[in-house]
């Protein structure tokens, strides 16, 4: 099966990108599931009900979420009656929403999305790992489901990498988000799991992040904010990670990096395996 998987979308920008480009890329190369990080889909900070609805119309089976995931303070409330609005699974206990979910994808398998937040330079979360440990434990590859996708958002390198190793053969693919600068280093690894330390964001890459410069620049500099953090609004770049699943076994036969549009080097066509 054929799944993509699109980074944090941040501001118009981003998501003008996604909604334009995500229905074509589903059609070119018959994606059968589709995951987005929306977590700064909403002026970089959180996620509306009107935008989600807009990137699960576009063709997004799950949309994935982070530190900002109740930037938006109606996210708190409407998370409960959209299932495929997946939230860190590390919240604490009492949260609203869900850390996992259990898809169709369009081939008729069974696809467990998982978001977690790392802990390292973040927020004092329970733990990532036996999080997601007990999730697959309880819904294991092919026994419970067809393909296991983690979303792992977080800020050290050394996390994400740790968390692939932990989980290689166990899950289809580790995605790291939440730097919103792609790394080069997707493969995957010894026992099959597809992993990237850092999948890169849906925005405009002429920015700090995908905002505008001034402000982030002026606070590195001076220590005091002067406004707020606004979206950069240049052409932005669809980044993300494809990965092809082996039916038989769920791990991933192959992945690769995908950039296209806006500033960064693009990576079309993808060369799927057959
Ligand atoms: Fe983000
Ligand atoms: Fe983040």
């Amino acid at each position: 099966m054929r799944l993509l998987f699109l980074g944090d979308v941040v501001g118009r920008t981003g998501r003008r990108a996604v909604l334009d480009t995500l229905p074509k890329l589903r059609e070119r190369y018959k994606l059968d599931f589709v995951i987005v990080n929306g977590e700064n889909a909403a002026g970089g900070f959180g996620i509306t009900e009107a935008i989600l609805e807009d990137l699960l119309d576009a063709g997004a089976d799950a949309v994935t979420l982070g530190n900002h995931a109740f930037d938006q303070k109606e996210a708190l409330v409407y998370i409960e009656r959209q299932p495929r609005l997946i939230r860190p699974l590390n919240f604490p206990k009492g949260t609203p929403g869900r850390g996992t979910g259990l898809f169709k994808a369009k081939n008729g398998a069974d696809v467990l999305v998982i978001n977690a937040l790392g802990r390292v330079f973040m927020a004092d979360l329970d733990c990532p790992f036996r999080a997601i440990d007990s999730e697959i434990t309880a819904c294991t590859l092919k026994t419970g489901a067809d393909a296991i996708l983690v979303d792992f958002h977080a800020e050290a390198t050394s996390e994400k990498q740790a968390l692939g190793v932990f989980l290689d053969g166990r899950v289809s693919a580790v995605v790291g988000t939440h730097t919103h600068s792609p790394t080069a280093d997707e493969r995957v690894l010894p026992n099959g799991t597809a992993f990237i330390s850092d999948v890169g964001m849906c925005g405009d890459y002429n920015s700090v992040l995908g905002m505008d410069t001034d402000e982030p620049v002026n606070r590195f500099l001076t220590r005091i904010p002067r406004e707020r953090f606004q979206p950069s609004d240049g052409p932005a770049t669809v980044t993300g990670l494809a990965i092809e699943i082996d039916d038989a076994t769920g791990l991933a036969m192959w992945t690769k990096g995908l950039r296209l549009g806006g500033v960064l080097e693009p990576t079309e066509p993808l060369v799927w395996v057959e």
